[in-house]
């Protein structure tokens, strides 16, 4: 049976990707730590949208839970023809405060369970054919942001390695889509230590990442903008210094309080 793969699935973006891809009717397997609220959404779904969902509860900061998704898909025979890794976390503050740990964390989940969970389901979409993967990065990926520095480091690496997979994967009939969201309405501000009353552009629902995502997966784009203001302030780059982009990009995010 045919799946639908995504990361982060407890809360935020990827419960957003997770309900609408669920009334698509794609059968659904949700991953991410809070065995709780997955439980409850994937009741929800199966509920209202009538799919199959299976529930995987995964620390991603773990190396080896990317080997233990893939092998618990393979024991219950599930196909993952769209993986969408949406699983990630932020640190609010300058690098060298960064408390070690949460320093690992971030690289593990924002970048190693990415490229694992890639590499480990993507032989079987060529070799079928067929296939989608979502990968979330973000606005930061563009730029090394002033207090967010090692999130949008990670970020970039997310967007370079989906870049990369677009060009390898032409012709294949596997599709890979990096979408870039600015400010997003979800609880990871908070979990990041990041006060969202500093932020200086205006907060969107998730579905906007959502459907960009959808929508750059048709059109077989490489990355896609889900606001117009992100993608005037990406092409804006153009016409400035490296050092402005820069600094426009701390401003923006406002990390440490004024
Ligand atoms: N919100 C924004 O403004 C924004 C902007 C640009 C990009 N993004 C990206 O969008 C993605 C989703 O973020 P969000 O806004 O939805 O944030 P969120 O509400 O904090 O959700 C983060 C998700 O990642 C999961 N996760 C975190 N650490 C994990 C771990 N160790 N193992 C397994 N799952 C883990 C969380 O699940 P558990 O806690 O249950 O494990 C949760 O489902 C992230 O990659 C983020 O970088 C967000």
């Amino acid at each position: 049976m045919q799946h639908a793969l995504i990361t982060g699935a407890s809360m935020g973006i990827g419960a957003a990707f997770a309900r609408e891809y669920a009334r698509q009717g794609h059968n659904l397997v949700l991953v991410a730590r809070s065995h709780a609220l997955l439980q409850t959404l994937a009741e929800e779904l199966r509920r209202e949208s009538g799919v199959a969902v299976t529930v995987c509860v995964e620390d991603l900061s773990d190396a080896e839970s990317p080997a233990r998704i893939y092998a618990c898909c393979r024991r219950q025979h599930i196909g993952v023809d769209l993986l969408v890794n949406c699983a990630g976390l932020s640190y609010a503050g300058d690098f060298q405060e960064i408390p070690f740990g949460k320093l690992e964390e971030m690289m593990m989940v924002n970048m190693m369970a990415m490229a694992r969970l890639t590499r480990l389901f993507l032989p079987d979409m060529v070799t079928k054919r067929v296939g989608s993967i979502i990968n979330v990065a973000s606005l930061g990926a563009l730029q090394g942001v002033p207090g967010l520095g090692l999130y949008s480091a990670t970020k970039a690496f997310v967007l370079t390695l989906s870049e990369a997979l677009h060009g390898e994967l032409k012709g294949t009939g596997v599709k890979v889509v990096a979408v870039c969201p600015g400010f997003i309405n979800t609880d990871f501000f908070e979990h990041a230590g990041h006060n969202r009353a500093n932020l200086r552009l205006p907060v969107y629902g998730t579905g906007v990442v959502v459907k960009a995502a959808i929508k750059g997966l048709k059109k077989n784009r490489v990355r896609v903008f889900p606001t117009l203001i992100d993608t005037v302030l990406v092409f804006s780059q153009r016409a400035v210094s490296r050092k402005i982009v820069i600094r426009i990009a701390g401003f923006i995010a406002a990390v440490k309080d004024c």
